[in-house]
C-alpha cells in the first residue's frame, strides 16, 4: 500500500492509503480526521468538497491523494486562525449557516476567488455549489461585502 506525506494546513501529515487514487477527500476526513471537508456528490456538482490544492479551488472528491504530493493543500480548518478569513467574518456577520453542511464548501469556494483576486459579483459568479437548505440570499449578501 502506497504511503505519501502530504502538507496539510501547513504541517507534513502521513498517511498510508489503499491505492493513489484513493480521492483527497477520502484521506482529509477518514485518515486525518479533518472533517470539515464534506462528502456531497462524489461528481464535482455540489462544491461540498472544495479545498485549496497550492491555492487552486478543487473538488477533493476526485481529486487523487497522490496528486496532491508536494503541494500545499488547504481545508476549511485550516483557512484562518479564530475563523479570522474576510469570508469568515461574512459568513458570521451575515449569519448565513442553516444546517451548515455545504458552508465549508462554499467558504472554500469565496476563499479560493478571493485568492484568484476576485471580489463582489466576479466570486458571485464562480459560486455554483448547491445548499439544499436554500441559504442562497444570505450567501449572496456575504458575497457582496467581500
Ligand atoms: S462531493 Fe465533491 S462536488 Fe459534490
Ligand atoms: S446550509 Fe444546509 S445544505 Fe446549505
Amino acid at each position: 500500500m502506497p504511503t505519501y506525506t502530504l502538507n496539510v494546513n501547513g504541517q507534513n501529515r502521513t498517511v498510508t492509503v489503499s491505492d493513489g487514487g484513493m480521492p483527497l477527500l477520502w484521506v482529509l476526513r477518514d485518515l486525518l480526521n479533518l472533517t470539515g471537508t464534506k462528502y456531497g456528490c462524489g461528481i464535482e456538482v455540489c462544491g461540498a468538497c472544495t479545498v485549496l490544492v497550492d491555492g487552486q479551488r478543487e473538488h477533493s472528491c476526485v481529486f487523487d491523494v497522490s496528486s496532491a504530493v508536494g503541494k500545499n493543500v488547504v481545508t476549511i480548518e485550516g483557512l484562518s486562525a479564530n475563523r479570522s478569513h474576510p469570508a469568515q467574518k461574512a459568513w458570521i456577520d451575515n449569519q448565513v449557516p442553516q444546517c451548515g453542511y455545504c458552508q465549508p464548501g462554499m467558504i472554500m469556494t469565496v476563499a479560493g476567488a478571493m485568492k484568484a483576486g476576485h471580489r463582489g459579483s466576479e466570486i458571485q459568479s464562480e459560486v455554483k455549489n448547491l445548499c439544499v437548505c436554500g441559504t442562497y440570499q444570505r450567501i449572496k449578501q456575504a458575497i457582496s461585502s467581500l
